[in-house]
């Protein structure tokens, strides 16, 4: 008989506790040049204003790895396995993997993100859609490390699924806000996930290719100024989180593409000298110095291939658009 679950299970492995990340927050704040990590963007609101940045006409990512999988799903089905665990990394709202279920037939949903509220409730009515389907939600930072843990082969061993294969899904080129060394890292523990359920399983993941400066740095610093809210939010959840006083309003959003490192940068630019207090410390930015918030690596599919095989997975193979703008690899186990 199948297992009916009447509410997904909830693992929460990532507490979103303030005083264990502000080490973290201080040490970029106090560093030259000053940096906070990309995962901090993702609060409530930030979730809430990357869900828009992908509906804006720049950002083409989002509807280009969409259009990969409306042409080409069919096909990289034939090379997925049936009814295999389906893990999703970074899920967000769940949309994505959503649209695979009726393709893949995953006999168990699993998706992982850091922002614990946002995906409970999204999995919640998710899990309302999909009665049948047995949901586990893991909050966790996995851009720290990233395994499925004890809890979770619980869950899929009472439920008779810790033998079926691993399918990771890992869309949108989220890879790509990694450096080339923490990818391979990242990677790497894909693969030992993927290596510990039944055979057959492996990696689905999303990257952006390199292409004109003309495409790249306006689908990062769009005309509505969706993306630069998106990044200034980032310093209303480092106050949160800091009981700091950094004025979004007196930072400018600045996107450019570093063709020699192939990737978009990030930064908040000061609009004149300030100085930023939280309760034990400051930090004084001069007028125009910038705070580095996130890299967007583009790469050459080759490069990608490589870093795959590098990372312990077999033969990989790829799919992409008309204009070679992105492409999904399934990289077996
Ligand atoms: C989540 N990640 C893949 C996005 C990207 O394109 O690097 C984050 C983003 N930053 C600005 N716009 C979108």
């Amino acid at each position: 008989m199948r297992y009916i679950d009447q509410a997904p299970s909830f693992v929460q492995l990532h507490r979103p506790r303030a005083d264990a990340v502000q080490p973290e927050l201080i040490a970029g704040l106090l560093a030259t040049p000053a940096r906070i990590a990309p995962k901090f963007f993702y609060d409530a609101l930030g979730s809430r204003l990357f869900d828009a940045i992908t509906e804006l006409p720049e950002y083409y990512p989002t509807r280009t790895e969409a259009a990969v999988f409306a042409q080409h799903g069919a096909e990289m089905a034939r090379h997925l396995p049936e009814g295999a665990v389906l893990v999703d990394l970074g899920a967000g709202s769940c949309a994505k993997a959503a649209r695979l279920f009726p393709l893949l037939q995953p006999s168990a949903y699993v998706p992982v993100d850091i922002s614990v509220d946002y995906l409970r409730d999204t999995l919640a009515a998710l899990q309302q859609r999909h009665p049948e389907l047995p949901m586990l939600g893991l909050g966790m930072d996995f851009s720290t490390r990233f395994a499925l843990g004890p809890d979770s082969a619980t869950w899929l061993q009472e439920r008779a699924l810790a033998q079926r294969p691993r399918v990771v899904f890992y869309p949108g080129s989220s890879i790509g806000n990694f450096q080339p060394d923490e990818a391979l890292a990242l990677l790497c523990q894909t693969h030992a996930v993927c290596e510990s359920g039944g055979t057959g399983g492996g990696l689905l993941i999303g990257v952006d290719r390199v292409k004109a400066r003309t495409v790249l740095e306006p689908a990062y610093d769009d005309a509505l100024g969706v993306t630069a809210a998106f990044n200034r939010n980032l310093l209303r959840h480092v106050n949160h989180l800091l009981q700091a006083d950094f004025a979004p309003a007196a930072w400018q959003h600045v996107a450019l593409f570093n063709a020699d490192a192939s990737r978009i940068e990030m930064h908040l630019q000061a609009t004149g000298a300030q100085t930023v207090r939280w309760p034990e410390g400051e930090r004084r930015f001069a007028d125009g110095e910038r705070l580095h918030t996130e890299n967007s690596y583009k790469w050459q599919p080759e490069d990608f291939a490589a870093l795959l095989r590098e990372a312990g997975f077999g033969e990989p193979r790829h799919w992409t658009d008309a204009n070679g703008w992105f492409s999904v690899f399934w990289a077996p186990v």
